[in-house]
């Protein structure tokens, strides 16, 4: 186990939880913060009691973006050479356990594309998302321009990039941002409740729907359907595919073993 300097990590039966924790700097993401979330994926993807894995925040924010502060001062060759995008949070997206945004009050700039790069997003009624790169001179930079005009599409995507306006939770629902809106005093009971539903699932299958969602996003459609077929078809190696079959024809509960 690792310790923490900006994060509380924990588990709750078969989830890993993240919990960004520089409250009152409302979860600015440094270069420190970026490092852990690192850390803490790999701790809970090597951990064979983990099937779902849960990022959140506060009540107050989700995080209010990259650290300002510790930018302010950062020269291109600063930036260039540290690669802040490899940093922010690619190692979210190379998670193959299904992962999970919990977004309460501000998800903006970095931590928009934070929350982008899970896998769903489930916000409280109280959540506002934005890109406001720009009201700072600068443009979002770890996938506010690419992760959010694929979401919610460039009409959108070009108006909070563009104006740096917050959207709350009710228009990011209608925008296809998030996939449900819960009141702020559920949130986390509803995020667990589907993360352990997840967690309770094939892990070998959960891992290739993600895989096959996510390549989507990255191909044309008859590539996609061709990755979508091979997966489909490898699902029939799974005993937990012949089982979970089996079990349905039985009217029994399916015991499932990840393999
Ligand atoms: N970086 C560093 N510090 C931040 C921060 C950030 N992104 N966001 C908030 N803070 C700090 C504030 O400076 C303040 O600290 P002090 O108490 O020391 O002054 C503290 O957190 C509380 O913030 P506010 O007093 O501003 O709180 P508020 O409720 O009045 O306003 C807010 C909330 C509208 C979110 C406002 O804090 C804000 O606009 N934050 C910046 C949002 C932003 O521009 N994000 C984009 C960052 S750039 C980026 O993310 C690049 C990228 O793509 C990777």
């Amino acid at each position: 186990m690792n310790n923490y300097e900006y994060l509380i990590v924990e588990r709750q039966a078969a989830v890993g939880l993240i919990r960004l924790n520089r409250p009152k700097m409302l979860n600015a993401l440094s270069f420190g913060v970026f490092r852990e979330i690192a850390t803490a994926i790999d701790e809970l993807e090597a951990d064979d009691a983990i099937g779902c894995i849960v990022l959140t925040g506060n009540e107050k924010a989700f995080a209010a973006g990259a650290d300002i502060k510790e930018m302010q001062p950062k020269t291109f060759i600063d930036m260039f050479n540290a690669d802040f995008h490899t940093i922010g949070g690619n190692r979210v997206t190379t998670c193959r356990k299904p992962t999970i945004a919990a977004v309460s009050g501000y998800a903006l700039g970095g931590g928009c594309e934070l929350a982008m790069m899970c896998d769903f997003i489930i916000a409280s009624d109280t959540a506002k998302f934005g890109q406001p790169e720009i009201t700072l001179g600068t443009i979002p930079g770890i996938g506010g321009t690419q992760r959010l005009t694929r979401a919610i599409g460039k009409a959108k995507a070009m108006d909070l990039c563009l104006t740096g306006r917050m959207m709350d939770a009710a228009e990011a629902e209608r925008a296809g941002l998030v996939s449900r809106v819960v009141p702020a005093d559920k949130l986390m009971e509803e995020t667990m409740a589907a993360a352990e539903k997840i967690a309770a699932m094939s892990r070998p299958a959960a891992a290739m729907a993600k895989d096959a969602v996510n390549r989507a996003f990255e191909t044309t459609l008859s590539e996609g359907m061709s990755v979508e077929r091979d997966l489909f078809h490898a699902t029939f190696a799974l005993e937990d595919r012949a089982e979970g079959m089996a079990a349905f024809i039985e009217k029994r509960p399916a015991t499932i073993r990840n393999r």
